[in-house]
């Protein structure tokens, strides 16, 4: 199976081609152009802005890939596009032109769930992992554990019962004056702070069971924040207190989650998998308890359409080949909901 991947489920648009299977495939090439440009002077992320810049770019790096890949069209066995979640107008975008592209040159098409794609995104990676293991998903919209026991067999373990753990980055470098994308600046930030200069709470982290929460810890960074006053001195050691708020929760209910599943061997995926702290604080932890961690690369820890076209490689090898006329998005999709192929 060779397989296009498109993916336009927010602000950036990500092509890429993967051949092969879980065991032996490999990615041929892959190309993203980011809207962090775009959506900066907003403060956020414009949902019109975002699909009329996929649509002038989708193209264009679809011929990127395919010549740095050294292929024609017809050389392609199938495209798989993001399905969803993600914004209903961006996802048509991706949508329409894989499917017309597929339609064309009557190949199957098939839409795929963007978490689907972070949560096996590490196996775009070398060494990469074999199954079953438990997955951290840390994106902007999720904070979910998952036993992965194979391609499409998820099962939820844990979740967050307010923000996700990329949002509260998000939300709180706003409070601390930090410029969009505010995930990777409080992170940066962060790096300039002491440790234990600012002790924040760490929700939920002894409750027992896998449940988190972060929108608390945003409203203790405001209620700081108020105090004032807020040089960049004072500011780097708030975000430092944060972070390593968050990284001790989510190592704290990785490690629980492993011993509830029995195993021993961790995924981290998502956006906030790019975090170095908890890359760091993970790397110790597993290496105490004798456990294996895979990460994806940076570059495909945030979202991209290297992990699309993988998805879509090892579905569309089991799947009965779904017909290009299977056409749609879903901006709201339930992961769990998702059938092995
Ligand atoms: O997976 P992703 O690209 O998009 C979603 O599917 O949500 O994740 C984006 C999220 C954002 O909330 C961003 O702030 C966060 O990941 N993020 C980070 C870092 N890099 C990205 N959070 C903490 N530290 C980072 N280095
Ligand atoms: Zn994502």
């Amino acid at each position: 199976m060779r397989v296009l991947g498109i993916e336009t489920s927010c602000d950036e648009t990500g092509v890429a081609i993967y051949e092969g299977d879980a065991d032996s495939g490999r990615l041929l090439a892959h190309a993203l152009h980011s809207q962090v440009d775009t959506h900066a002077a907003y403060g956020g992320v414009v949902p019109e802005l975002a699909s009329r810049d996929h649509v002038r770019r989708v193209v264009p790096l679809t011929r990127r890939v395919l010549d740095d890949a050294g292929l024609r069209l017809s050389d392609l066995d199938g495209v798989a596009y993001t399905r969803g979640p993600g914004l209903a107008g961006a996802l048509l975008v991706g949508a329409g032109f894989a499917t017309a592209l597929a339609c064309a040159l009557d190949k199957p098409a098939l839409g795929v769930h963007h978490l689907e794609g972070h949560l096996l995104s590490p196996l775009l990676a070398t060494p990469k992992p074999t199954f079953p293991f438990v997955a951290l998903l840390v994106s902007g919209g999720h904070s979910q554990l998952f036993e992965v026991s194979g391609v499409g067999r998820y099962r939820l373990l844990g979740d967050t019962l307010d923000d996700a753990a990329g949002e509260a980055f998000d939300k709180t470098a706003k409070l601390l004056g930090l410029p969009y994308p505010g995930g990777p600046a409080l992170a940066a930030l962060a790096e300039q702070g002491r440790a234990g200069a600012v002790e924040l709470p760490r929700p939920l982290r002894d409750s027992g069971d896998l449940a988190m929460s972060f929108s608390g810890l945003k409203t203790a960074v405001m209620t700081l924040a108020r105090r004032g006053p807020l040089d960049e001195a004072r500011r780097a050691d708030i975000a430092r207190g944060f972070q390593d708020a968050v990284v001790d929760v989510l190592a704290a209910k990785a490690l629980h989650a492993l011993r509830e599943a029995r195993m021993t061997r961790l995924v981290v995926a998502g956006g906030v998998g790019a975090n170095r702290a908890l890359r760091e604080r993970l790397t110790n932890d597993l290496a105490r308890i004798g456990g294996e961690l895979y990460f994806p690369d940076l570059a495909f820890c945030t979202d991209n359409g290297a992990m699309i076209a993988l998805v879509g490689a090892l579905r569309l090898a089991h799947d009965a080949a779904p017909k290009a006329d299977a056409f749609g998005v879903a901006p709201r999709w339930d992961l769990a909901s998702l059938a092995a192929p």
